[in-house]
């Protein structure tokens, strides 16, 4: 019999995209589905959704309408995901044609889901922490692997708790599967993936022994093959001397770190319940740069919470021109459901929260071109991953810059010595070095 096809989309951040591998492979082994990127052929259409701010919402309800146009006749469709996780048979009634729902945290079961009417499975806390997934991998070139499902901060802009449930970590042995399945298939890289990684360690379903982040990138990287070790998000609260010590100082662990801010105001952030205040942040990022000057660091922004003066929000600039991130992902605030801030009556006007964005954007644009502008001439290991148009290959630095090359694919998979030649915000432009 010919295998049935499967077309998946997915939304949201790094964690879905290994949900969706998971879900390919547990479909491919266990129901005979093999990939295909032409929806109209597709005997089961998924989309893997994201719920973080309105708009990736709002997506799923277009993009099931498109499916549904598109499909063939007698094709399934499936909404797995965060969006999932807090609609549930809501779903089903704005979209009647929609044939199952999967929340975050429920992926283990999706064999059963394709084969029972109306499934629909959206219990937030069920525990997938020591399942088997099979395997499969999007890209030969890295492996990411989870180290903890769920997340217990309770920041009260967020829905997240709400769609992926209570932390819990995978237990150590599982995790050194993984990488050794990863350094044995060839993939140098391995990527963290976990709602606060570097809370990892803090509860385990069943007994285990006394571990932290820490302690778990040093076990990491004594695996022969594996040449980079990335992760993300770690949780600026959590960013103690020993973590940043290791972080310094272990050759194998890539030298950008993510360091979510949200807001640079003291006032803002406990209303938000980050844990943390402006002046811990910045101590954090400064020690950070002082440790390990190459590195790069990455934030997310909010503007706009609920109640942010046009004071409190020019200590978010303030910290932007301190710690002079290497990129920065910004979001006006979106009130979601489920969570304390959505309820707050101090909501901001759109127009302003538009000013702000635009504020921030525009000055961290200026920061980037002079970070850009420093880069030229640098040389850098670049370990390529991907192809692009018009003869280019692509990868990253060890920490993290975009770099990208004349060539073809035999550089896939290796790491190489590249000279920056034209540096640009997005891309670095260089050629490889004799
Ligand atoms: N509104 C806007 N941005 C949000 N984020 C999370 N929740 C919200 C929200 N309600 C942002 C945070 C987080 C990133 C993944 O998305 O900055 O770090
Ligand atoms: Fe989106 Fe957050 Fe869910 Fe990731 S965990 S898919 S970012 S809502």
């Amino acid at each position: 019999m010919m295998s049935k096809k499967l077309f998946i989309q997915t939304l949201g951040c790094a964690m879905n995209v290994r949900d969706s591998e998971h879900i390919i492979a547990e479909l491919s082994q266990k129901d005979d589905y093999t990939l295909t990127e032409d929806m109209s052929e597709a005997d089961l259409i998924l989309i893997n959704t994201c719920s973080v701010r309105e708009k990736p919402v709002h997506k799923l309800f277009s993009e099931v309408g498109a499916f549904e146009k598109a499909k063939k006749p007698g094709a399934k469709i499936g909404v797995c995901g965060c969006t999932a996780s807090h609609l549930g048979s809501e779903i089903f009634k704005r979209a009647p044609y929609v044939d199952f729902v999967l929340g975050a945290r429920n992926v283990s079961k999706i064999s059963t889901a394709v084969k029972t009417p109306k499934f629909i499975s959206t219990d937030i806390n069920y525990d997938e922490s020591d399942y088997a997934f099979g395997e499969f991998r999007g890209s030969p070139f890295k492996s990411y692997i989870n180290i903890s499902i769920g997340c217990d901060k309770k920041c009260t802009y967020c829905i997240v708790p709400h769609t992926r449930g209570d932390e819990i970590s995978i237990p150590l042995n599982l995790i050194l599967l993984e990488a050794q399945k990863a350094a044995d298939r060839g993939a140098k890289e391995i990527f963290l993936l976990g709602q606060n990684v570097n809370n990892y360690g803090k509860r385990f379903s069943s007994a285990h022994e006394k571990i932290d982040f820490s302690d778990l990138l040093e076990r990491l990287s004594e695996i022969d093959g594996i040449e980079r070790i990335r992760f993300t998000s770690p949780h600026p609260l959590h960013m103690d001397d020993k973590f940043l010590n290791v972080f310094a100082n272990n050759p194998k662990i890539c030298k950008s770190m993510h360091m979510p801010l949200q807001s640079g105001n003291t006032k803002v952030l406990r209303e938000m319940k980050r844990g943390y205040t402006k002046e811990w942040f910045l101590d954090r990022a400064l020690k950070l740069r002082e440790l390990c000057p190459d590195v790069s660091i990455s934030t997310d922004i909010i503007v706009a919470f609920p109640g942010e003066t046009d004071a409190e929000f020019q200590d978010t600039m303030d910290v932007l021109e301190k710690v002079r991130f290497e990129q920065v992902f910004s979001f006006k605030y979106s009130p979601r459901p489920l969570t304390k801030a959505a309820e707050f009556t101090n909501q901001i006007p759109d127009d302003i929260a538009s000013q702000r964005l635009t504020r921030l954007q525009s000055h961290h644009n200026e920061i980037l071109d002079e970070i850009v502008a420093k880069q030229n001439g640098k040389i850098f290991d670049v370990y390529f991953e991907e192809l692009r148009a018009n003869g280019a290959v692509a990868g990253r630095s060890f920490n993290n810059f975009l770099v990208q090359v004349q060539g073809s694919e035999e550089l896939l998979g290796k790491t190489l010595k590249v000279r920056i030649t034209n540096p640009k915000r997005m891309v670095l432009y260089g050629e490889l070095v004799e």
